[in-house]
């Protein structure tokens, strides 16, 4: 099943470790690995041009989005989200009721003010954290019905995560570090899949540099291949350009919209950036610990800047 949805090449050698494992083991995830067949496939013919890596130099820094509407069955399903920090007067309510369905190959960006409770949110999506109020569910499955073991197994093998300041480990190579998550795992195919996406990302070239052989934007390209390989149904990027130049935050922008156009994946990508929110197909505005806006984007700066100005934001 998921030998489907790796990159070409990858998988139709030897049975995959992870397939095999999958169709053994009762997992909470069965029914979203089956489900998720219908994604469109990096292997899949017409598909096979290199990633964009150098698309934005051209300057047009365009969204792809292009009002494309991405139909499928839900991936993130929120309801009545609440968290709340500390006790009495320290309370702090970082989310306060939060209902959002984001549905299959969607990219969605969600802004807001600092301490609107955006990390929060990703956090409790990931499983990073458990809510005091309401219910998260991942393709299907209610994070509040697993178990640590099952939420730890969901969040490696069906979520991936990108953060600001990539979190990779300086001593391993790129493909060292995007096949991690394969290797934890168990994955004997662990190299070979990374390799592929390191190379789908744009950086065939660079497989075994490390972390501080690489640009910012190279070591983020890491961080996104890490996180596509375990073939998960969500991507989540908490201010994954913060730390780049212009240059290659639009890179890392275009190559987020690339996950969920090519590949079929969720991506929710926090940013204060509106130029970056607008390769977005779908802009998520909080304030407060609530969403107060939620629009589709059209691929134009403007649409994101216009949406932050009509609720405040700006
Ligand atoms: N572990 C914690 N303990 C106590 N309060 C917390 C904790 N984590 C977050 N908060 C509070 O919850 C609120 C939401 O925080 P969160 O980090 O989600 O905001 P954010 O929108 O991601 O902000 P930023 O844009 O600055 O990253 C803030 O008031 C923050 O201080
Ligand atoms: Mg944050």
């Amino acid at each position: 099943m998921s030998r489907a949805r790796l990159p070409q090449g990858v998988g139709t050698a030897a049975p995959a470790a992870d397939a095999e494992t999958a169709a053994s083991e009762p997992s909470p995830v069965d029914s979203a690995n089956g489900a998720a067949a219908s994604r469109p496939s990096p292997a899949d013919p017409g598909t096979g041009a290199a990633p964009a890596a150098d698309a934005a130099s051209d300057g047009a820094a365009q969204a792809p989005a292009g009002g494309a509407t991405p139909v499928g069955r839900p991936i993130v399903e929120i309801a009545g989200l609440t968290k709340t920090y500390g006790k009495g007067e320290a309370e702090v309510t970082a989310l306060d009721g939060v209902d959002l369905v984001v549905e299959e190959g969607t990219f969605v960006a969600v802004m807001g003010p600092s301490g609107c409770g955006k990390s929060t949110l990703l956090n409790l999506l990931g499983g990073l954290d458990t809510p005091t109020a309401g219910e998260v569910a991942i393709a299907g499955e209610k994070l509040s019905g697993l178990s640590d073991d099952q939420i730890t197994e969901l969040r490696r093998r069906r979520i991936g995560f990108v953060f600001q300041f990539f979190n990779l480990i300086p001593v391993l190579t790129a493909t060292e570090n995007a096949s991690l998550p394969l290797r934890l795992d168990g994955d004997r195919q662990a190299d070979a899949k990374a390799r592929q996406w390191l190379t789908q990302v744009g950086l065939g070239e660079r497989l075994d540099n490390r972390p501080d052989q690489l640009s910012g934007g190279q070591q983020q390209r890491v961080a996104v291949a890490r996180a596509l390989s375990t073939d998960p149904a969500l991507i989540l990027a908490d201010e994954p350009t913060g730390n780049l130049d212009s240059k290659s935050a639009t890179e890392i922008a275009q190559l987020l919209a690339e996950v969920s156009q090519r590949w079929g994946r969720t991506v929710l990508m926090v940013t204060h950036d509106p130029r970056i929110a607008s390769f977005a197909h779908r802009l998520v505005l909080m304030r407060d610990g609530r969403i107060v806006g939620d629009r589709p984007l059209d691929g134009t700066r403007e649409a994101a800047r216009l949406a932050l100005d009509e609720s405040g934001l700006l």
